[in-house]
């Protein structure tokens, strides 16, 4: 049973590190933005409100993205553990999965300076089929603008334009980041550098975790 949090700024790696933990241990990467961005394409009720926050970097509403997740964590797949990738955000939907009675054994936080985020998100690419992320210098595909999952092709996300991105740092910082000394004080805190290659980090990861 694993049951983990990805904790960390916009660009931290927190979604290639979800994608090879969840394919490692068999548990669903249960990933907010993407359940976000599939409403906003789907142009569901929800994505039509959504859009808005997430085009100017800010946080969709608590009440909004709390139902969401517990509705998901329902779901038979969550039996034997979860990764949650970009929940909670806020000291409040961190309350509110305790108050649900979610347990969790490891947050992880993947630390990364400012700068090395701006790098990352404004040379990101991104598959609309199958969510695979790619860097165009740092994690290229085999062949430029495809991906080398599923062979669609490669898209810039909305937010990753770099004033959106230096705002959702901003908004990382005044909102999330509080989160680090909420679950500190709990005892579940696991400190990750995140700069390094991936195979590295997601190394460091599983010792954090103590699983080899
Ligand atoms: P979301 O999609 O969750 O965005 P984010 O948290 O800002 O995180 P990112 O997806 O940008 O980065 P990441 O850490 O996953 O990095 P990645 O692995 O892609 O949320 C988007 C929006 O939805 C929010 O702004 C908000 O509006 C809304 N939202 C979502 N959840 C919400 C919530 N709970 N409450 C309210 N609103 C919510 O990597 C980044 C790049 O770096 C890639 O190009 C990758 O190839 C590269 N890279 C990764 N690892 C390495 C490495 N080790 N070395 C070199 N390059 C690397």
């Amino acid at each position: 049973m694993l049951r983990l949090i990805m904790l960390g700024p916009p660009g931290a790696g927190k979604g290639t590190q979800a994608q090879k933990l969840a394919k490692r241990f068999a548990i669903p990467h249960i990933s907010t933005g993407d359940m976000l961005r599939a409403a906003v394409k789907a142009g569901t009720p929800l994505g039509k409100k959504a859009k808005a926050f997430m085009d100017a970097g800010g946080l969709v509403p608590d009440d909004v993205i709390i139902g969401l997740v517990q509705e998901r964590l329902k779901q038979d797949d969550c039996i034997k553990g979860f990764l949650l990738d970009g929940f909670p955000r806020t000291v409040g939907q961190a309350e509110a999965l305790k108050d649900a009675g979610v347990v969790i054994d490891h947050v992880i936080d993947m630390e990364i300076p400012d700068d090395d985020v701006v790098v990352r998100l404004t040379g990101r690419r991104v598959c609309p089929n199958c969510n695979a992320v790619f860097h165009v210098s740092l994690s290229p595909p085999t062949k430029p603008g495809i991906c080398d999952k599923c062979g669609s092709e490669l898209i810039i996300r909305d937010d990753d334009k770099e004033d959106t991105v230096r705002n959702r740092l901003r908004v990382y910082h005044r909102s999330t980041a509080p989160l680090i000394a909420f679950y500190e004080g709990k005892g579940l805190l696991r400190r990750l550098n995140a700069i390094g290659s991936v195979d590295d980090v997601f190394n460091g990861m599983l010792k954090l975790i103590e699983v080899d």
